[in-house]
């Protein structure tokens, strides 16, 4: 099986947080002890610099929130060295001129933005807080700046409505780019499942609504739309394949193959302060383990697209069947495909209305200023 090197480090720099958003892709057990033990910035420097030589091209700066470590000019001027593409994926309720600045003296080349409605107040519900309108001062410095905006909303049943406004409030912050992701229902969106799971009209309703913004070309960059895997017939090659593409560093330095890789309790993960990165990419049993199509089970083995999608998302295989290793049941060759379509055929049931309360993102505040003090 040939190996490919890969092309963008994920680097989660703190699972901190200002935020709650109760779709985070950081793990449930983010809180714990072992993700307090943050790395040192001598640490990060060391994995940008292997990350250079293993091939990656592409670095994304990210978290919990990426701003809360002092330490990120330092490692995006490192990155610029190494010749990295860096983007800096923030919620930006911390981004001030100052820093914004300093950023992009360090060579940063592009920033994302998280939004979570076209209004404040259903964008400070889902946030768990008020910072609405500190998000649209970031983009507009950003913008100001002369550095390539990415507005990126996370859609649901609760927001998905207003795809007009969420698209026309891109079109006023002059995005470059535009990322509309449905949300993907693992981690703590899979506990709020039954809040954000939208209908099909609702999906309808947007897909039309990308498309004309599409047609009247509202960003030079273009709009990724992203569906929700439960209403596809195939899955979605995860991270373009286990161990394939791209490589997430935890904040405590553990080398994952995805960002919910921690869910699959059979993997055992190697720290960046043991090994190189090269060794943990090549040769760690956990990176070996999903790697290819060899490790399939049929339905996947046999079928045509066993290169194309990886046989979906090993974390959502693991959540819906307590199999990491079987076929992602958003397939519809899954013999669990069941478990996707009991539960689509309830949310297009269910009164829009009348959805139970959300569980937020929550980490208590000790951890929070235990963590600071890192
Ligand atoms: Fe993909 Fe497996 Fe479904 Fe084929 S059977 S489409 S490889 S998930
Ligand atoms: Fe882990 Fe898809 S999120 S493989």
């Amino acid at each position: 099986m040939t190996i490919y090197r890969p092309l963008s480090l994920i680097a989660e720099l703190t699972y901190r947080c200002p935020l709650r958003c109760p779709y985070c892709s950081n793990p449930l057990n983010y809180g714990d002890n072992q993700y307090r033990q943050e790395l040192s910035t001598e640490d990060w420097l060391r994995v940008i610099h292997q990350a250079s030589n293993l091939g990656v091209l592409q670095l994304g700066l990210t978290g919990g929130e990426p701003l809360l470590r002092k330490d990120l000019e330092l490692l995006v001027a490192a990155a610029a060295k190494a010749q990295l593409y860096t983007t800096l994926i923030t919620a930006a309720t911390l981004l001030t001129p100052e820093r914004a600045t300093q950023l992009r003296d360090a060579g940063l080349d592009h920033v994302q933005i998280s939004i979570q409605d076209s209004r404040a107040a259903e964008s400070d519900y889902i946030a768990g807080s008020r910072c609405f309108e500190q998000k649209l001062e970031a983009a507009r410095l950003v913008k100001a700046l002369g550095l390539p905006l990415t507005l990126n909303f996370v859609l649901h049943r609760q927001n998905l409505d207003r795809i007009e406004e969420i698209l026309e409030l891109c079109e006023v912050l002059k995005a470059d780019r535009v990322e509309l992701a449905n949300t993907q229902y693992y981690g703590w969106a899979y506990r709020n499942r039954d809040v954000l799971l939208p209908t099909r009209e609702q999906l309808k309703r947007a897909d039309a609504a990308v498309a004309a913004a599409r047609e009247r070309n509202i960003c030079p960059m273009g709009i990724l739309y992203v569906l929700p895997d439960y209403y596809e017939d195939y899955p979605k090659a995860c991270m373009g394949g286990w161990g394939h593409r791209a490589v997430v560093v935890a904040p405590n330095g553990d080398v994952l193959p995805c960002q919910a890789a921690t869910s699959i309790p059979e993997l055992e993960f190697v720290n960046v302060r043991n090994h190189s990165l090269d060794w943990i990419w090549f040769e760690s049993p956990a990176f070996n383990r999903f790697r290819g199509t060899e490790w399939m089970p049929e339905p996947c083995q046999s079928c045509d697209r066993r290169g194309v999608d990886f046989g979906g998302c090993r974390c959502q295989a693991l959540l819906l069947t307590n199999n990491a290793a079987t076929t992602d049941p958003v397939c519809h060759l899954s013999p669990h495909h069941h478990l996707i379509t009991t539960v689509t055929k309830q949310a297009n049931q269910e009164n829009l209305n009348s959805s139970p309360p959300l569980v937020y993102r929550s980490m208590s505040k000790s951890q929070f200023i235990a963590a600071d003090r890192q």
